[in-house]
């Protein structure tokens, strides 16, 4: 499974990315808000620094916004994807620019429903916000479970992209379930490091070979 880097922070894609474990960036408004600078310039250095695929989204919300956004994000680097809204202007949308050749992820997506339109319209990824339905007392996981299911029965090129994650466990799931990508905030993709025994373990090895090491002497 591929893991993302839910972000628009060049230093955390740079930290992450020199470890070798990331695959590609998400961002959205939300997180590109964040970041100082013009926006394009900073999916540029993301693209140049993951050299994989990196989502840009689109703020219009007409379809002729949407395609001249499109246009425009698909533009900065041959590893731009186009993120579209799962609405109906943005389904539309990711049917012409798919059609061109673009890059698309669908994204908002909380059905399996959703995800068959996405599939439908030749979207490359399509993004189940799990963390966000997990919010609203919904199972995040079992919607992925099912869209796997339902892109497996058709065939579907289209990339299960579990979107939203909040904990390690989300990633586990999402491995566990055949999910193609798992994208996340670089404090998850942390987390995913850790366990006590570890730290407690490699203390252990080094302080006895420290020891060891003394005798020698
Ligand atoms: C995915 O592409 C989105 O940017 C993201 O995963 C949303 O996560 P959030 O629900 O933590 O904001």
């Amino acid at each position: 499974m591929k893991l993302f880097v839910d972000t628009g922070n060049l230093k955390d894609i740079e930290t992450l990315a020199a470890l070798g474990i990331v695959d590609g960036v998400t961002t959205n408004p939300s997180l590109l808000a964040k970041e100082a600078g013009d926006y394009r310039q900073t999916l540029k250095r993301i693209c140049d620094i993951v050299k994989g695929p990196v989502s840009g989204e689109v703020t219009a919300t007409d379809y002729a916004g949407m395609i001249a956004q499109g246009h425009d994000i698909a533009a900065i680097d041959q590893h731009m994807v186009v993120k579209v809204p799962l609405t109906r202007e943005g389904i539309h949308a990711c049917k012409t620019l798919a059609g061109e050749g673009i890059k698309v992820n669908v994204t908002l997506v909380f059905t399996p429903a959703q995800a068959l339109l996405a599939a439908k319209v030749g979207a490359s990824f399509v993004s189940p916000f799990v963390g966000r339905l997990d919010d609203v007392s919904t199972s995040g996981m079992e919607v992925v479970r099912e869209i796997v299911e339902i892109y497996d029965n058709y065939e579907f090129p289209t990339e299960v992209l579990v979107a939203s994650c909040r904990h390690p466990l989300h990633v586990v799931e999402a491995a566990r379930m055949g999910a193609d990508i798992a994208t996340c905030p670089a404090s998850v993709i942390d987390a995913l490091f850790n366990h006590p025994l570890t730290n407690i373990g490699l203390e252990r090895f080094l302080k006895d070979w420290e020891k060891a090491q003394a005798v020698k002497v």
